[in-house]
């Protein structure tokens, strides 16, 4: 595990979007996941950033993201089609029959979630997994108590996850309980990954995950064993 400290979020977006930039010039048909949350939301912005100035190309590189709650429409605000679409999808130039979400609202949840699997395989599999982490431990919205076994799935949200996200909603009570989301096993696959971290909610966890036993109660302390991580993490 490659771990950089450093001493902010601007520093740490930074050196983030600087690592999956080299990815994408290095190998520009990436197969690669990608996080939501207020992490990423400086990392997308410089990876704008770099596409305006002619720096990087995203025309070649095939999308997954980690997750997407159950129950919400691909363009309601609070979904992370939409999110993706407004933080980075619409700013660079990704082809768009290469975006692809697990399926929050498919008949059969749990085909559409092997599928999932099945088309990241066909892709040739995540050469980047990027993710962000939870102040519970949890990577996409793989909560304590996980299964390092699994594949994509339907899963209940948290009560501590629920409250984290409640901010990018009215109130808690409409933040949806149940998600879909990559398995620990679909991330673990990633011949790479880039985790970061941000501010003083997360030294705790990061502490665990990082330096504490390997358990499903901290679902991203399992990246321990994983043969390419880097971590970029500021306590700031
Ligand atoms: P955050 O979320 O970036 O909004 O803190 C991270 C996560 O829950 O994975």
């Amino acid at each position: 595990m490659k771990l950089y400290q450093v001493p902010n979020y601007e520093a740490a977006r930074l050196k983030a979007a600087g690592l999956i930039a080299a990815q994408i010039n290095v190998k520009p048909d990436s197969v690669i996941a990608w996080p939501t949350g207020g992490t990423p939301v400086g990392v997308y912005e410089h990876l704008a950033a770099l596409y305006n100035r002619g720096e990087l190309d995203f025309s070649g590189i095939t999308s997954f993201n980690l997750d997407e709650y159950c129950g919400l429409a691909d363009d309601a605000p609070q979904s992370y089609h939409y999110f993706m679409d407004e933080q980075l999808f619409s700013k660079v130039n990704t082809a768009k029959d290469r975006q692809f979400f697990p399926d929050q609202n498919a008949v059969d949840i749990n085909q559409a979630c092997q599928d999932y699997d099945a088309k990241i395989a066909a892709y040739g599999g995540l050469d980047l997994a990027f993710l962000g982490i939870g102040v519970n431990g949890h990577i996409g919205f793989n909560e304590p108590d996980t299964v390092f076994s699994a594949g994509t799935r339907c899963v209940p949200l948290t009560e501590s996850t629920i409250q984290a996200n409640a901010r990018f909603f009215d109130n808690a009570d409409e933040v949806p309980r149940d998600a879909v989301t990559m398995g620990i096993k679909t991330i673990m696959s990633a011949k790479k990954i880039i985790l970061v971290a941000n501010g003083p909610a997360k030294r705790e966890i990061m502490e665990q995950a990082l330096c504490g036993p390997i358990t499903p109660d901290v679902p991203a302390s399992i990246l321990q064993v994983h043969p390419d991580v880097t971590v970029i993490w500021s306590h700031a």
